[in-house]
């Protein structure tokens, strides 16, 4: 393993002033140089260095250029003596287990060591294995190594903080020394992104945006950290790349909620919404922010005008995302280097995107977290979710998050409804319900992979399946004392849910400071909300028709919760509603004319015998629901004119509060194969 001195291409500077007399200043936070090892593109934070440093000593005579950037390798040991050995097995593990650093990081290294060992000496075989490797510059702590051999430069550090393990950029001028966090840069090709984001390390939680593209195939590119950096941060969600719906804050990064209206009338965002700022403090880096029909609406892809709908790695690539989390589902079906993505579901904007793109996707229980700091579509119905692709880092991920989170559960004067009470149990329900109305699936192919994988829960857990119609089971029941055509109190409660606290926090302060800015001129938005907002029936929505919709919500939802999902001591729910936020096996695609016909199916349609879509469910009754990939069932392309893959999913459904629950179901329904990691790419499986 012998490696030339490498050459390092600077390829671009960005120096804000050329940008100043066309934009506010503050607003731009990106500074930094792009460079290219290899086939790799790397971005290295320049603005704020990780860690600075003098050179104390130069032996060599090498060090002291003038603005040199370099790639480094940061070598932390706990060894008193640093053998050949040790400084072999560190590296091969760097190499094999993060896909950031490659060995052209090993022109240059840094080894310092962890405060628990004062001092260290670098032995014989370990000058050796350097220069075998073909290290040119050699640079050490002087606080840890006392006695340092030629050739090799000492530093002092001037912070405190320890630097991390991992690949750097080095900036060296005289005799300064600096280490920038680097990233390397991915480039987003299904363009399921707005833009790439990274920690700014400006001491303040700041994000900035990576202002720039991959021009030849339209793509917004986007940094991850090394996975290497976080091997020795004990955070429950060190290190993992998580991608946010563009409807939440992020100090620094514009929110868009997909709208260039929106982003026209609104500032850069200066403070980051608390569930979002727990997963920062939890660890996580937020990698950039995704694409969502606009205002989270149910808009289908064709009616995207101000963006374009993210593309679906899955079968033909003219797959839809479905929405409002489109970017979201999409992007964790395309990219091994993304961990998670980050969406709201208020009707099914989780749930649909995870069908859709085979992921893991879930709506938690209303009130779960607070929804502070995001564009609204409902303050009583919104919810905040996680996407994944392998069952057990999905919960672990989403576990640690909402467990996390007590203090930031809805208010109940915000949900209506009673405090949320998350209960850890270690039994799971013995029953499934399995609601008629919607079964089979239009696809038996489909309906084959539910049965099989219903057959093998029900060995597994010892459960039962219960038939029943829920649909009949909601027009039959005594819900609401004042009625009972329930179907219609459910529909006008909803209706006025949905709309009165959108229109109220965004549809009527964006009309009116567009018009204050355009003559009187109307906001230009997509289609679904452009025929949405001018006629809202204000005898209807309304704020005191929302507070009764709110309060009525609670009684069904009660109604619910003592009729058909009960709590259980044991298990949480005394059992579990099974439905499907797919299409049932026919595959769904981004242009409205190719999903006419037997062969295909719009996301919207549901069976004849269903009252409401079964997305509909948790919507309406605030409970739990999980999307889950079962496999994938094959159809004849007409985009491709070949057999593609569709994936195939199912829900399922717990009672409100019983999240942990079906997570620990997922879990243990992964460890014994009856669910598996997706793969990203064209079939899930
Ligand atoms: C150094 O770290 C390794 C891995 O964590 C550990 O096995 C070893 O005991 C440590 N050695 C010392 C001297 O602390
Ligand atoms: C390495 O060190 C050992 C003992 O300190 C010594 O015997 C040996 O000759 C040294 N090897 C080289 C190549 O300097
Ligand atoms: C942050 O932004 C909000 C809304 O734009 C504004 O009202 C507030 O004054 C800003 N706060 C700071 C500290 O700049
Ligand atoms: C919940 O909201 C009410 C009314 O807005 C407020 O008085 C109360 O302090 C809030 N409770 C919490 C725990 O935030
Ligand atoms: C399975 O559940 C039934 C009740 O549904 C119960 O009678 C039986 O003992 C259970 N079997 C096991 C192995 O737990
Ligand atoms: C379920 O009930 C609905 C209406 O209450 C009815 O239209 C439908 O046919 C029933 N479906 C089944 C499978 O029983
Ligand atoms: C639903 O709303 C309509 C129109 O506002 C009203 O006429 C009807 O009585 C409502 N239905 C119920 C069951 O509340
Ligand atoms: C639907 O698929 C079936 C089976 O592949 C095929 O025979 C039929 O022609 C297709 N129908 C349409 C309208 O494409």
């Amino acid at each position: 393993m012998l490696l030339h001195l490498l050459c390092l291409v600077i390829l671009g500077w960005r120096v804000n002033t050329t940008l100043a007399q066309f934009q506010n200043l503050e607003h731009i936070s990106s500074e930094g140089i792009t460079y290219e090892l290899g086939d790799v593109l790397y971005f290295a934070n320049s603005e704020y260095p990780q860690a600075t440093g003098k050179i104390k000593k130069s032996k060599g005579g090498k060090a002291g250029h003038i603005d040199i950037y370099t790639p480094v390798t940061v070598i932390v040991t706990n060894q008193s003596v640093v053998t050949g050995a040790f400084l072999e097995e560190t590296i091969d593990t760097y190499l094999n287990e993060d896909d950031v650093f490659t060995e052209q990081f090993l022109t240059s290294i840094y080894i310092t060591s962890t405060s628990s060992v004062q001092l260290a000496t670098m032995d014989n075989t370990s000058l050796e294995y350097l220069n075998q490797i073909g290290v040119d510059q050699l640079y050490l702590d002087s606080k840890v190594f006392r006695k340092t051999p030629n050739l090799a430069h000492t530093v002092r550090m001037s912070e405190q903080i320890a630097l991390q393990p991992g690949p750097y950029t080095i900036l060296v001028f005289g005799s300064t020394i600096q280490f920038l966090d680097t990233y390397r840069v991915y480039v987003d090709e299904y363009r399921s992104f707005i833009t790439g984001s990274y920690p700014l390390n400006d001491g303040l939680d700041t994000y900035a945006p990576l202002e720039s593209m991959y021009s030849r195939t339209w793509a917004p590119i986007v940094p991850v950290p090394s996975r290497i950096r976080f091997w020795n941060d004990p955070r429950p969600l060190a290190g993992k790349r998580v991608a946010i719906k563009d409807l939440f804050d992020i100090k620094g990064l514009q929110t868009s909620a997909g709208s260039q209206a929106w982003i026209r009338t609104h500032p850069v965002a200066n403070s980051t919404a608390p569930a979002i700022q727990r997963l920062i403090d939890l660890g996580a880096v937020l990698v950039g922010k995704y694409k969502l029909a606009q205002f989270a609406s149910s808009a289908s892809p064709w009616d995207w005008t101000d963006a374009h709908h993210p593309f679906n790695p899955r079968g033909d690539g003219y797959l839809t995302c479905a929405g409002s989390s489109s970017g979201g589902g999409c992007s964790i079906a395309a990219y091994a280097w993304l961990d998670h993505a980050i969406g709201t579901d208020t009707g099914a904007s989780m749930r649909r995107p995870a069908a859709v793109s085979g992921t893991y996707g879930n709506r938690p229980s209303q009130g779960m977290i607070s929804l502070e700091g995001a564009v609204p579509l409902s303050w009583a119905a919104d919810t905040i979710g996680v996407f994944g692709r392998d069952p057990i880092s999905w919960s672990h991920f989403a576990r640690s998050w909402y467990s996390s989170t007590p203090e930031l559960h809805q208010n109940t004067s915000v949900t209506g409804l009673p405090p949320l009470s998350l209960t850890e149990n270690h039994v799971f329900p013995s029953r499934i319900l399995y609601p008629d109305e919607y079964f089979p699936m239009s696809n038996p192919a489909a309906q084959d992979l539910l049965d099989s994988a219903l057959s093998k829960m029900t060995t597994l857990f010892n459960m039962t399946i219960t038939h029943f119609n829920l649909s009949a089971t909601i027009t039959d029941a005594s819900i609401f004392p004042d009625t009972n055509d329930n179907w219609d109190r459910l529909a006008n409660d909803s209706i006025v849910i949905n709309t009165w606290p959108q229109y109220h926090d965004v549809a009527q302060p964006l009309i009116s400071a567009w018009a204050d800015q355009h003559e009187g001129r109307f906001p230009p938005v997509d289609p679904p909300v452009r025929s949405l907002w001018p006629n809202l029936d204000f005898s209807v929505t309304n704020a005191e028709n929302y507070d009764a919709a709110v309060q009525s919500r609670a009684v069904s939802i009660e109604w619910f919760e003592r009729e058909v999902l009960l709590f259980d001591e044991a298990a949480c729910s005394e059992a579990l509603l099974v439905c499907d936020a797919g299409t049932g096996g026919l595959p769904s695609f981004r242009e409205s004319k190719l999903n006419e016909g037997p062969n295909a199916s719009f996301l919207y349609s549901y069976p004849e015998g269903a009252m409401i879509p079964c997305v509909a469910i948790c919507a309406l009754f605030g409970c739990a629901d999980f999307t889950i990939p079962l496999g994938q069932v094959p159809y004849l392309s007409p985009v491709t004119k070949v057999t593609e893959q569709w994936p195939v999913v199912f829900n399922l459904i717990a009672r409100r509060g019983c999240d942990f629950m079906l997570f620990d179901l997922v879990e243990r329904m992964a460890e014994e194969g009856i669910l598996a990691e997706v793969n990203t790419g064209m079939t899930a499986y």
